[in-house]
């Protein structure tokens, strides 16, 4: 074979290698920064770029697995005896479906370095893992603390392929907990998709960017599996959710720019106010809990601590996997933690010696919340259990409550114990609802209803003391309630 004939037959080869792709249309996301490591989650994509907006959405239908009756799909519902039936329109497949990012195989690889360093550090080529929506993820460790890095995320169709896409992006590490750091980080909960505010997302992405977080906590509902057209009524559908979501812009710039905590909460995992063992449609709660760790690569256990160098520890709860059940409920005291975590909180609270304690919660411990609700600690339903667990906290000054879940913002001021919860609010102003009362109560030292927004935090060490400066936002990041806590030293 002559020479001229072998180039174009090679250029056909790698064009069609590019044309097979391995795309990173739903990006990449850093999780768990500590002051030596964090995780690097990586999914590949068939294509490039998520199905466009005027792609047909496939129609959602429920039968009644006994009497075979249609049911009518409802927000906030669950279908635990119903029967799926998902019809995709001609031309149409889940892979074409308006906002579809569908998975693929190949392998992925991260190169990272220190900013200003020039080489290169790598991890070994990996395939991506089918059974888990064609995700993997990367530890990285020996990290110095309080640094910053860049990070590259490669993908290749398959081991002697080229690669076809490269995503960048960076992150800082936590200061070591003897050293004299400040911190910020914001705060976010419930983004529903047919809610969002910008046709590339959320505005409050580019809002949190803005402020450059050494950390984000993403308090839960990051889809509603229960809402819209489309309910996650199969785990095909519910990775859906998350593909559609992640693969806007705006998240995709933010997560490849700043290390993550998320924390799930009801529609995240399966329905509104879901327990284990619960199921709707073909999807169960168990199915939930392992695609939430498949898509936000979590640490283990959920409840877990964010130490942030010598003045900020954070506590994340975990709402979920050890509340009780309704039957329990009949007999027994309702739980939502559960007694192994109320014992961890205890002995944890209790062992830290940071300036600052914050105690993120998928679900409020203070309010106040409608009558109407039973889902959390302000609510009449859980008020033993409430009452231990805000006594406990209020044994610590300098011990603040942040509280996704509700669709409003608020601060307040438990009457009883004193605690303050920080409400972050929904994602869009969309979003917000609930609370529809403008005026503030005696609680309430502060009261932001029909909006939504984000929290952020802010710490600074200087020769006063050290200062915690919370900020509630509106979705553009205008700052619509601050207030400051100085520690002496
Ligand atoms: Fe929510």
């Amino acid at each position: 074979m002559c020479l001229r004939r072998v180039v174009p037959l090679f250029s056909l080869y790698f064009a069609l290698v590019t044309a097979a792709g391995a795309h990173q249309a739903t990006g990449f996301k850093l999780t768990e920064p500590t002051a030596s490591g964090i995780t690097v989650w990586t999914r590949i994509t068939r294509d490039a770029e998520r199905a466009a907006d005027d792609r047909p959405l496939p129609i959602t239908q429920i039968f009644d697995r006994t009497t075979g009756e249609a049911l009518r799909l409802r927000d906030n519902a669950a279908y635990p005896n119903g029967r799926p039936v998902i019809t995709f329109p001609a031309g149409a497949d889940l892979g074409s479906i308006r906002g579809a990012a569908v998975g693929a195989p190949g392998q992925t690889r991260v190169r990272y370095r220190r900013v200003g360093q020039t080489e290169w550090l790598s991890t070994a080529w990996r395939d991506v893992e089918p059974t888990r929506d064609f995700t993997t993820t990367f530890a990285l460790s020996a990290l110095t603390p309080a640094t910053r890095y860049e990070i590259i995320v490669e993908d290749r169709a398959s081991a002697d392929a080229a690669p076809t896409s490269m995503t960048t992006g960076g992150f800082v590490t936590a200061p070591d907990v003897k050293a004299d750091a400040g911190a910020t980080f914001c705060v976010m909960s419930c983004q529903q998709y047919e809610d969002r505010d910008r046709p590339d997302g959320f505005a409050i992405y580019p809002a949190m960017l803005a402020l450059r977080p050494d950390f984000f906590v993403n308090t839960g509902d990051a889809v509603y599996y229960d809402h819209g057209p489309v309910h996650a009524l199969t785990l095909a559908l519910a990775r859906y959710h998350w593909a559609r979501m992640y693969s806007f812009t705006t998240l995709r710039d933010f997560h490849r720019q700043v290390g993550s905590f998320f924390i799930k909460d009801d529609h995240d995992t399966l329905t509104d106010d879901s327990h284990p063992g619960a199921r709707t449609g073909n999807f169960t709660f168990a199915d939930g809990l392992r695609t939430f760790r498949e898509q936000t690569a979590p640490s283990e256990p959920s409840y877990r601590t964010v130490r942030w160098g010598r003045h900020v520890e954070v506590w994340l709860l975990e709402g979920r996997d050890d509340r009780s059940t309704r039957e329990h409920d009949r007999t027994q005291t309702p739980t939502i933690l559960g007694v192994e975590q109320i014992a961890w909180l205890e002995r944890t609270l209790a062992a830290s010696d940071a300036t600052f304690r914050i105690v993120i919660t998928p679900t409020p411990m203070v309010g106040p919340d409608r009558a109407s609700k039973d889902d959390n600690y302000s609510n009449t339903g859980y008020a033993v259990e409430g009452s231990k667990i805000r006594e406990l906290l209020a044994r610590y000054k300098n011990l603040t409550v942040i509280t996704g879940d509700r669709h409003w913002q608020y601060v307040s001021r438990d009457a009883v114990t004193g605690i303050e919860e920080w409400s972050v609010g929904a994602a869009t102003n969309a979003h917000a609802g609930g609370w529809d009362e403008k005026t503030p109560r005696p609680a309430h030292r502060f009261l932001r209803t029909g909006f939504g927004g984000f929290l952020s935090g802010e710490v600074r060490p200087s020769d006063k003391g050290v200062r915690l400066s919370l900020r509630l936002h509106d979705t553009a990041g205008t700052v619509v309630f601050s207030a400051d806590n100085l520690s002496p030293r």
